[in-house]
């Protein structure tokens, strides 16, 4: 009796089983599912992990990442950086500065204290490292040692910088020596380390590789360029094994470089002969509210961006992770997707007041379209571009020179001439080829220049729809 009981239940059990397995499947297939629908694609859950496709595959634990930051600085940008790396990052994630500092259980190594006392006191651009150290001695707030000119403080810590850079690289190899390869970067560099790691996997590092991204370079807006620097094991090799004692020799010889990105590119061409290559668009000083999203950038990858505000890396690591870890999303992060994300739900269709920083400005110079009648002598390439009436009297007709010249999808309305950094005068009305959102700019700031700018997304967007980024990738 009992066991026929039971028999029976179990008889019933097995549908319930395959009909609970079912709704299970179903509901991990919709939760998987990605919200921009590409179909080609199969649902991710029905999708086998992909073999690495790369030659060179990097393994996370391959991959070293330094970050360079500095005493004043290191408690506000420190933490946001270590919250925004995911955990199995964490362990090639080194910090290095310009002061013995420990925030929460992360040290943060003073790089500068390799030098002796006598280099220290006979050099000038060591000065203010000179006084963090006296200052930290005598228990002054550090904070007090900034200087209250923002030019200077920046020129202040450029100079330190030079120092640092490759000292960072010594004590990088000390502490991970033999990885893959070695980033060295800023305390507010966004890295997108997912596409870092499949974009290495093109190149050997057992050859001496040097990527980083100059800061200018004739037309192409590196202008904002931080210094974000990628080293193959070979290059490192090169520096600490292939010689003895490398780095010492060169610090009497870092006081005529420029920058540190001009102190590794000549140490490199000097004692290796080997030359940088450029990284660009890759790796830029634009973030999700400056990119010039339109050609040269649409279908690239995003693997670092230079500047960016903690709440701005906030939402592009969530962005990131959502992506890879809920929606299984495999391919790469492309600008693309940083639109679709970032401005294609934004309301652009009205002009906006006391907006700005998307159509003036050096880094835009490349996208901004040319006036009829400016110069046509000396450069062939932008006289093929079609021109655009000016609309220098008022918004109004900024909005409709824009309107009428096809490629125009934004301009910006200043209330006195602004440069565009090229072949175009000093104009009120700027006009761009490139989408940017730039950002609201309170009126009445120093200069008293008021500023009214407006997109044309449906433009931008029919445009958009015509990329085919897949077949461009790879
Ligand atoms: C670096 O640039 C040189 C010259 O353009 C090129 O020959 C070489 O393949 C590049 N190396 C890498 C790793 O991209
Ligand atoms: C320019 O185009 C926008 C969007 O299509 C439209 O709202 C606006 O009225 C146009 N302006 C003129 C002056 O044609
Ligand atoms: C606009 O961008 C420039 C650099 O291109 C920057 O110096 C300025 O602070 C920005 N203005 C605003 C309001 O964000």
């Amino acid at each position: 009796m009992l066991s026929s009981r039971s028999g029976r239940f179990r008889l019933r059990l097995l549908p319930r089983i395959i009909v609970f397995a079912t709704v299970a499947y179903v509901l991990s297939w919709i939760s998987g599912f990605p919200l921009q629908y590409d179909d080609e694609e199969l649902p991710p859950s029905a999708q086998r992990p992909k073999p690495s496709l790369e030659p060179f595959p990097v393994e996370p634990d391959k991959l070293v990442v330094t970050v360079k930051t500095t005493a004043v600085d290191a408690f506000a940008k420190v933490p946001p950086m270590i919250v925004m790396t995911d955990g199995r990052y964490h362990d090639n994630l080194l910090f290095m500065g310009d002061l013995h500092m420990d925030v929460g259980i992360w040290h943060i190594f003073d790089v500068l204290d390799r030098y002796d006392r006598t280099f220290l006191d006979k050099t000038p651009e060591m000065e203010r490292y000179r006084r963090q150290l006296d200052y930290a001695r005598r228990s002054i707030p550090l904070s007090t040692i900034r200087e209250e000119d923002a030019t200077e403080e920046k020129e202040a810590l450029r100079k330190l910088d030079k120092y640092k850079i490759l000292r960072m690289l010594e004590k990088a190899w000390e502490m991970r020596p033999e990885r893959k390869w070695y980033v060295f970067m800023d305390d507010d560099t966004y890295l997108a380390r997912s596409n870092l790691l499949s974009w290495l996997g093109q190149f050997d590092n057992e050859k001496p590789v040097f990527f980083a991204n100059p800061p200018s370079e004739t037309v192409e807006p590196f202008a904002m360029g931080g210094s974000t620097i990628i080293l193959s094991v070979q290059a490192m090799r090169s520096l600490f094994v292939d010689h003895e004692k490398l780095i010492p020799r060169w610090d009497s010889r870092l006081q005529a470089r420029s920058s540190a990105l001009d102190v590794i590119g000549t140490v490199l061409a000097t004692e290796t002969t080997l030359k940088m290559n450029n990284t660009w668009p890759s790796i830029t000083g634009f973030n999700p509210n400056t990119i010039p999203y339109g050609p040269g950038m649409w279908c690239e990858l995003m693997i670092a961006m230079h500047s960016v505000p903690s709440d701005l890396a906030s939402d592009v690591f969530r962005f990131q992770r959502d992506r890879e870890e809920f929606q299984h999303v495999r391919d790469p992060l492309s600008y693309a997707d940083l639109w679709l994300h970032f401005m294609q739900p934004e309301n652009l269709d009205k002009e906006r007041d006391d907006w700005d920083n998307l159509s003036s400005g050096s880094d835009n110079a490349h996208w901004n379209i040319l006036f009829e009648g400016v110069d046509k002598e000396n450069n062939a390439n932008r006289n093929q571009e079609p021109r655009a009436a000016s609309g220098e009297e008022s918004w109004e007709s900024c909005r409709n020179s824009c309107n009428n010249s096809d490629f125009c999808v934004q301009w910006s309305y200043s209330s006195t001439e602004e440069p565009n950094y090229n072949l175009n005068p000093p104009t009120k009305c700027h006009l761009s080829r490139s989408m940017r959102f730039g950002s609201h700019v309170a009126p009445g700031r120093e200069d008293q220049t008021t500023w009214t700018s407006g997109w044309r997304k449906d433009r931008f967007q029919a445009w958009a729809k015509q990329q085919r980024c897949k077949e461009q990738q790879n």
